[in-house]
């Protein structure tokens, strides 16, 4: 392809040093479509003859039918799947294929290749997370008034239910959802027609490519075109946050799931057992949603340190920007998929969860705040009263409901009988009804926000 003034072969190393086909073969279908939206175009421009570009069309539509059909082969020696697409159009259609490659380059092909994938990408990943969103919407309405221990310092801190838990999530993917949507937005300008670096001399057209390829305008500064990656960046930021919120979901399973919590139980379909232990139920899924968060987070460090000292414009470094993202946005697709498996197979013990949220004293906050609304002591000292009361609690053993009115008046004489309905977890969740909180009916109200606004978004 370059061979014009090269008068011996590649060095083997230097061939697999070079060379992406084996990785960059993943941008067939939109290097094929940008090669034919370039054509389109230098034809209306009257760049190449109609008779040219129609050849050039079919060729590229036949090379389309090959790859899909899994008999075409790829060559190293022909490095990237820019020129295996272009040599193959020369064997299919002959000589007009040379003119394919008029007014453009192979960088500003590459940048409009990556952008077309991780737009689409990113676009897939959004449906996923919708479908995560609705899975966690339909548990939590579900299990709105289920009551479970909220958790501070991973210690029992006040009652909650396990729907306003599984609803936090439902928050989290709204923002990363939001954040791809963001960076989508940045993203979809045309850098087609940049060429090497300065543009073209060629009367090209490039809101004719950029419309045909779904984009929203060209680029505006050739040299910014075939030199930006940020549109990968922001969106392996945006999945590599997703990453670190479905991780952290992860970690919660994992714990929920032992036989010492006993909070939920997975399904056989994604657990696993042990070779060695029979007993043993393993969150396997799990684990590796966690553990692969690593690769998404190391993809977009890796990605960083790459582009971090290169000059402008385009340089063979920036080749180093395609695996890693392949890789951390295919496993953040499968570790969605593998969420939303296990929380729609998901059961959890109610009863296990319940009497856990009355342990550890989970409602002193309710009894505090009792002794502020009822006596009207004010919030630090009923802090100190309630802290005294659960050291009595504490010494007999008991929870803060098993108290005796006695026990009580011993250390705040005008307590009466009535502060025993705030002691119950039942109770605790019932009275949390600001926006927002615990209260299965503010619960509801989010669950239904939510369903009304994923319902709008399939409309559209
Ligand atoms: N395979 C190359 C890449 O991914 C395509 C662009 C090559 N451009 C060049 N001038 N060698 O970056």
């Amino acid at each position: 392809m370059w061979g014009g003034r090269y008068s011996t072969g590649m060095d083997a190393v230097m061939e697999e040093i070079n060379a992406s086909i084996d990785f960059d073969k993943t941008l067939w279908r939109q290097d094929i479509a940008g090669s034919r939206a370039h054509v389109a175009m230098l034809a209306q421009q009257d760049i190449v003859t109609q008779a040219d570009a129609a050849a050039i069309d079919k060729g590229l539509a036949a090379v389309h039918a090959e790859i899909e059909a899994g008999s075409f082969t790829f060559s190293r020696s022909l490095e990237d799947i820019h020129m295996n697409v272009e040599s193959r159009l020369a064997e299919i259609i002959g000589a007009p294929a040379g003119r394919l490659h008029t007014a453009r380059s192979r960088n500003d092909q590459v940048a409009t290749d990556m952008r077309l994938w991780v737009r689409d990408t990113v676009d897939d990943l959004d449906a996923q997370l919708r479908d995560l969103q609705l899975a966690l919407l339909d548990k939590a309405e579900a299990f709105a008034g289920a009551v479970m221990p909220g958790f501070t310092h991973l210690q029992s801190a006040q009652p909650t239910t396990f729907g306003h838990h599984l609803m936090a999530y439902v928050e989290m993917l709204g923002r990363d959802r939001g954040r791809l949507q963001d960076a989508r937005k940045r993203m979809n300008e045309c850098p087609l027609g940049a060429a090497a670096l300065c543009g073209t001399s060629f009367p090209i057209d490039r809101a004719m490519t950029a419309k045909a390829l779904g984009f929203d305008r060209p680029t505006a500064n050739s040299l910014d075109s075939v030199s930006d990656r940020d549109f990968a960046l922001e969106s392996l930021s945006a999945a590599s946050i997703c990453a670190m919120h479905l991780s952290r979901f992860a970690e919660e399973i994992v714990l929920w799931a032992t036989p010492q919590f006993n909070f939920v139980r997975l399904s056989d379909r994604f657990s696993t057992g042990s070779s060695i232990m029979p007993q043993k139920r393993n969150p396997d899924a799990a684990e590796l949603v966690r553990g692969k968060t690593g690769r998404v987070i190391g993809a977009l460090n890796a990605l960083l340190i790459v582009m971090k000292g290169l000059p402008l414009s385009y340089a063979k470094d920036m080749q180093e920007d395609k695996e890693g993202t392949f890789d951390a946005l295919r496993t953040l697709s499968l570790c969605i998929a593998a969420m939303a498996g296990m929380v729609r197979d998901m059961e959890p013990n109610v009863k296990v969860m319940k009497k856990a949220a009355g342990a550890g004293y989970a409602t002193a906050t309710d009894l505090a705040d009792w002794l502020v609304r009822t006596l009207k002591t004010p919030f630090r000292e009923a802090h100190h009263v309630t802290a005294r009361l659960v050291g009595v609690a504490s010494d007999k053993g008991v929870g803060l409901e098993k108290l005796t009115l006695a026990d009580l008046q011993a250390v705040e004489p005008r307590i009466t009988q009535d502060v025993f309905a705030v002691l119950g977890v039942d109770k605790s969740v019932r009275s949390r009804v600001s926006y927002g909180g615990t209260a299965p009916q503010q619960v509801r109200v989010q669950v239904r926000r939510w369903k009304s606004r994923l319902g709008k978004e399939q409309k559209v």
